[in-house]
């Protein structure tokens, strides 16, 4: 049986696909300690799980998320922040091997556009925003918001965003290049999860080391990102799929993976 939580809900879509609903609307599902907690638990309960091959995350059509929750972090002082160690909880998001797609309309600020970011693809409403406005209250990003942000979009954006707190729309977002595409509101969870069942129908264990790799962009030199990639490759010669894939394309029929 699913478990069941008091700040997200959980389903399946599909054999092969689970979802994440973020579920504190009166509050623009604000990321409180607790959602974090649930979302840690479902993350690496689904990564888990051999029939899972995609991840798709969303929250409402008025908001993926508005952020980590201020009224927790109001009265905090450093030592305390410190001892929270919340961002474990978002090292552990960062390290689920599964794809995941995010699905975001409305606001995705602070914490909530750091969540998104955290993601592997964005499929954005056009209602979506996008913002860093932490300056705004005194403090800065604190879970990848300076990184993923300025990796993604660039330092002249990233710099405006984080600096003055603007929020950018769906289609500027599209431009930058922090958006996967931007589809009309009525339609952003079906595209998002027409992408998953996209990726839902590749091998998993080459979407898995695929990821992998691609991540490894972002942290590595070329040089080793190159190597780790080439051993990823060969590494997939191991699988039955790969031989799978290759020899149903000699055969001019469909593969059918086994996800081994
Ligand atoms: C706690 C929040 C919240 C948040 C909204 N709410 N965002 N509560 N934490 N981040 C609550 C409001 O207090 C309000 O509760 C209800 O949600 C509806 O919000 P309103 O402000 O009335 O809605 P609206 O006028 O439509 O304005 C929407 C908004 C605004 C522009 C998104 O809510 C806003 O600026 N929110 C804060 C955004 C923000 O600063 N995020 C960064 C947080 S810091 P009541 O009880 O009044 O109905 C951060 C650091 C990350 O994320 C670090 C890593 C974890």
């Amino acid at each position: 049986m699913e478990r069941t939580y008091q700040f997200i809900r959980i389903a399946r879509h599909g054999d092969h696909i689970g979802t994440i609903q973020l579920n504190r609307p009166e509050v623009l599902n604000a990321l409180n300690l607790a959602t974090m907690d649930e979302l840690v638990d479902a993350f690496t309960t689904y990564d888990a799980d051999p029939a899972i091959r995609c991840i798709v995350i969303y929250g409402n059509e008025k908001a993926f998320a508005a952020g980590a929750d201020i009224t927790e972090m109001a009265e905090a002082d450093s030592v305390e922040m410190l001892l929270r160690d919340q961002f474990r909880k978002w090292d552990t998001i960062r390290r689920v091997k599964t794809p995941i797609v995010a699905a975001v309309s409305g606001y995705a600020l602070g914490g909530g556009c750091e969540l998104a970011m955290l993601c592997d693809m964005i499929v954005a409403s056009e209602t979506a925003r996008f913002g860093q406005p932490e300056i705004k209250i005194g403090v800065m990003p604190g879970a990848g918001g300076t990184q993923r942000l300025t990796r993604a979009v660039g330092k002249a954006l990233a710099m405006e965003m984080v600096l003055t707190g603007r929020m950018i729309s769906a289609y500027e977002a599209l431009r930058a290049g922090l958006v996967n595409k931007v589809v009309p509101v009525e339609v952003y969870l079906d595209e998002a999860l027409a992408l998953a069942d996209e990726v839902a129908s590749m091998p998993p264990i080459a979407a898995r080391l695929a990821k992998e790799s691609v991540l490894r962009a972002f942290d590595t030199t070329l040089e080793i990102g190159l190597e780790y990639e080439r051993k990823n490759f060969y590494l997939l010669f191991s699988t039955e799929d790969a031989h799978e894939g290759m020899k149903a394309f000699l055969e001019k029929r469909q593969p059918k993976w086994q996800g081994q």
